[in-house]
């Protein structure tokens, strides 16, 4: 069943990790798939990603943490596609280390790309999601992608801890504004506990030279043993839960949070 067939959505972070699942997913489903990412257009990995995924997506350049660049964004949606019926906020970045010692740049690095994107990206693409929104049974669906560490604290992770926290309750607000003032628009927030990414290993890579006595694997199995189900997820089962948010099936749902962890916050 083609859920998402005439919808338009947008995905942020989407050349890789939890962010390319959710563009073919969201492509399975029959919608047409913006991806926005930092490469340029003409990047060779932009191009062959494309050239793969075949003529339902395209492409655009977008620093989430830049106002501007989501203002051009949203025009250039509303001027090709006339509609934005899905926007999946996952571009994401980690931050660790002490918190006495950490540089306060990584602080608002990190608060920038998972906190402050949110509310520009909300900003920018709320009045053409709202028109859109009206149009449709269920409809439109903002996801924001938040964490377990949005739920839980983790030692060392004050920054992704604080702006995954943020996220959620990002989505709580702008959920409950948009739902009270019928505006159309559905905000649900997603918290995955660890998937098997790119920014799961580069973190592993960094802990393990770090620590010379664990290497990237022996703390990939560390994790698998500490998860209730006994393994970090698939990015296609983050994009599963994703995929559902975004569709009519999820009609009745705005402002909730869905734990995606293997059952580790459950412990
Ligand atoms: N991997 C995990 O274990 C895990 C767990 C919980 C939540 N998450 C969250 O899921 C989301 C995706 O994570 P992932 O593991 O797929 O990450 P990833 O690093 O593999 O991919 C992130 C993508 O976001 C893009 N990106 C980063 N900064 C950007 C910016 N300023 N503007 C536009 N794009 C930008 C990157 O280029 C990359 O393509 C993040 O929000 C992350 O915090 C991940």
């Amino acid at each position: 069943m083609k859920r998402l067939e005439g919808r338009v959505a947008l995905v942020t972070g989407g050349l890789r990790g939890i962010g390319i699942a959710t563009v073919e997913r969201l492509l399975e489903e029959g919608a047409e798939v913006i991806i926005a990412d930092l490469k340029a257009p003409d990047d060779a990995d932009v191009q062959a990603t494309l050239k793969q995924l075949g003529q339902a997506s395209s492409y655009i350049q977008l620093n989430v943490t830049d106002e501007a660049q989501w203002e051009a964004a949203a025009a250039s949606v509303r001027r090709d596609f006339g509609r934005l019926d899905i926007l999946v906020n996952n571009a994401g970045i980690d931050g660790i280390g002490p918190v006495e010692t950490m540089p306060f740049e990584t602080w608002r690095r990190v608060m920038s790309v998972n906190s402050d994107a949110l509310f520009l990206a909300t900003k920018h693409c709320t009045i053409l999601m709202s028109e859109t929104g009206k149009k449709t049974r269920g409809g439109a669906s903002i996801v924001n992608i938040s964490s377990i560490m949005g739920l839980v604290g983790w030692i060392e992770a004050s920054p992704y801890n604080a702006s995954k926290g943020a996220a959620r309750l990002f989505t709580k607000a702008t959920a409950l504004e948009f739902a009270r003032k019928g505006m159309g628009i559905r905000v649900n927030s997603v918290h995955p506990g660890f998937v098997r990414t790119p920014l799961l290993q580069e973190g592993f890579d960094r802990a393990a030279e770090l620590n010379t006595a664990s290497t990237a694997q022996e703390l990939l199995s560390t994790l698998d043993q500490m998860t209730p189900l006994g393994r970090v997820a698939e990015p296609s089962e983050i994009a599963a839960t994703i995929a559902f948010l975004a569709s009519d099936d999820a009609s009745y749902m705005t402002g909730s949070e869905l734990v995606v962890d293997g059952g580790w916050t459950a412990q």
